[in-house]
């Protein structure tokens, strides 16, 4: 009886295997994809690493994360001709869209790119966009392996001005565009946020470099679930910059910049439509990054059909593990600092970090105080730079 059984179910598994067969193909590296266009994203991983990212969670990582955002939401569902979603604009027009103020900054994560595209020409802009986003998180402890499909054709167009989420917007209006952007639900959005875990500012207050969003800039953890939940007591440079609220833990020291908090970010934590799935993600590591992954699989296709693609998740590198820790107060903190706006869920008990004094957060992700980054020149200029010299 059990063998029969047996092989009953082995000649299940037999005609599964050669019922996909004609769909699938191996790489040279071995691994097994449906279709061969997916191999030459296995190079282009190895290039991205050795050339920009060096293993790194660091600056242009997380660029090159915010990019994957800044290009794929740049379409509207109530006007056709606005912009293209996920299709690579910011890279074939980079003097258009890098320049337009809510993109400052993300001039540099294009010039890193766009020597990619000669590189591997059979390989489109918006492909390259959301591929190098995949596997730059892939450096950060924690990250999720991300959903890749392949395919999307080339820009034909820049998108307009005025699509980006900016920090000083309102939450009714945050949400308005996320919906006409590409039908993102309320829980999606926060989902998204994840990525600010890897984040930090250099434009918001313009007198620093690198102000963190929360207290571990370099791990894929829950942390900026936490830290956007406790009370904001002073700003890490100037006050009052606009998008900018008062952060727990504004202490800096040389490149060692205080944590920075927007006020989207803290928006998004305390109004009813989303506090609860902000703090929902409060040490909930595989929640989090599960959702998030869920969300970026949909941001990366805006604009495509996904059935016009080919889904080559199978060539996203395996990322970091996560740090087995727990989400934790940072030291000088505790339950007392909370400012809780979901009274319909408990809050877990957290740690809290040992020491008396406000600890720094590291500029590197070594520790160090100076790190290296890769920028290549490129055409792509940000808001207020001089393009005539
Ligand atoms: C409400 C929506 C959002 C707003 C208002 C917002 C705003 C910002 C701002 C103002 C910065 C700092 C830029 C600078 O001064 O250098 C930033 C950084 C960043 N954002 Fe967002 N963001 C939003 C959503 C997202 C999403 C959905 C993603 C990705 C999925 C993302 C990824 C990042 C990353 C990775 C950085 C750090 C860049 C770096 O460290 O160089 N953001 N965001
Ligand atoms: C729609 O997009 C076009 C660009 O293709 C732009 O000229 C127009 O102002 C947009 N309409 C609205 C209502 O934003
Ligand atoms: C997309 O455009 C870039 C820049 O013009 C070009 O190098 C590349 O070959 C194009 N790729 C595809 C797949 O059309
Ligand atoms: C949110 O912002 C929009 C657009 O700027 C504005 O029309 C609206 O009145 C604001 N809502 C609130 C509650 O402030
Ligand atoms: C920030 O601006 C608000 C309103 O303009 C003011 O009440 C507050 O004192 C300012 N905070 C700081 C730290 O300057
Ligand atoms: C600030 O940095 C300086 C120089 O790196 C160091 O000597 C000093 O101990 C630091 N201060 C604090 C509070 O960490």
């Amino acid at each position: 009886m059990a063998f029969k059984l047996l092989s009953i179910v082995s000649l299940v598994a037999l005609a599964t295997v050669a019922s996909a067969a004609p769909s699938r193909t191996v790489c040279s590296d071995g691994t097994v994809v449906p279709d061969s266009v997916c191999c030459e994203f296995l190079p282009l991983a190895e290039a991205l690493q050795t050339q920009v990212l060096m293993g790194d969670c660091g600056e242009d990582t997380h660029e090159l994360l915010r990019l994957t955002f800044h290009d794929a939401i740049a379409i509207s569902r109530s006007n056709a001709s606005a912009g293209g979603g996920a299709d690579g604009s910011m890279l074939i027009f980079p003097t258009v869209e890098p320049a337009f103020f809510a993109n400052l900054g993300i001039a540099d994560s294009v010039n890193n790119l766009i020597p990619f595209l000669s590189q591997f020409p059979s390989i489109s802009a918006g492909d390259l966009v959301q591929f190098a986003g995949a596997v730059a998180i892939t450096n950060c402890p924690g990250a999720p392996q991300l959903e890749f499909l392949a395919g999307r054709p080339n820009a034909t167009a820049p998108a307009i001005d005025g699509l980006i989420p900016e920090p000083q917007d309102n939450i009714t209006k945050i949400l308005a565009r996320f919906d006409d952007a590409g039908g993102f639900t309320p829980f999606e959005v926060v989902s998204l946020l994840a990525s600010h875990t890897i984040a930090r500012a250099d434009h918001v207050d313009p007198t620093l470099d690198a102000a963190p969003f929360d207290s571990t800039p370099f791990t894929f953890d829950t942390q900026i679930f936490l830290d956007v939940l406790l009370k904001g007591v002073g700003f890490p440079g100037l006050n009052n910059n606009t998008g900018e609220v008062s952060s727990p833990l504004p202490l800096s020291n040389g490149t060692d910049v205080g944590e920075l908090r927007l006020q989207s970010d803290f928006g998004l934590a305390h109004d009813p439509r989303t506090a609860c799935f902000w703090q929902g993600f409060v040490n909930e590591q595989e929640f989090m990054t599960r959702s998030f992954k869920a969300a970026m699989a949909k941001l990366a296709v805006l604009g495509h059909n996904p059935n016009d693609l080919v889904d080559c998740s199978a060539v996203v590198p395996k990322p970091k593990l996560a740090v087995a820790v727990s989400a934790a107060f940072p030291a000088t903190k505790g339950p007392d600092d909370l400012e809780l706006s979901c009274i319909t869920s408990r809050f877990p008990n957290l740690p809290i970090d040992h020491g008396t004094q406000e600890a720094l957060i590291p500029h590197c992700s070594d520790g160090s105080m100076s790190c290296t980054t890769v920028q290549f020149d490129g055409p792509a200029l940000s808001f207020g730079d001089n393009n005539s010299s």
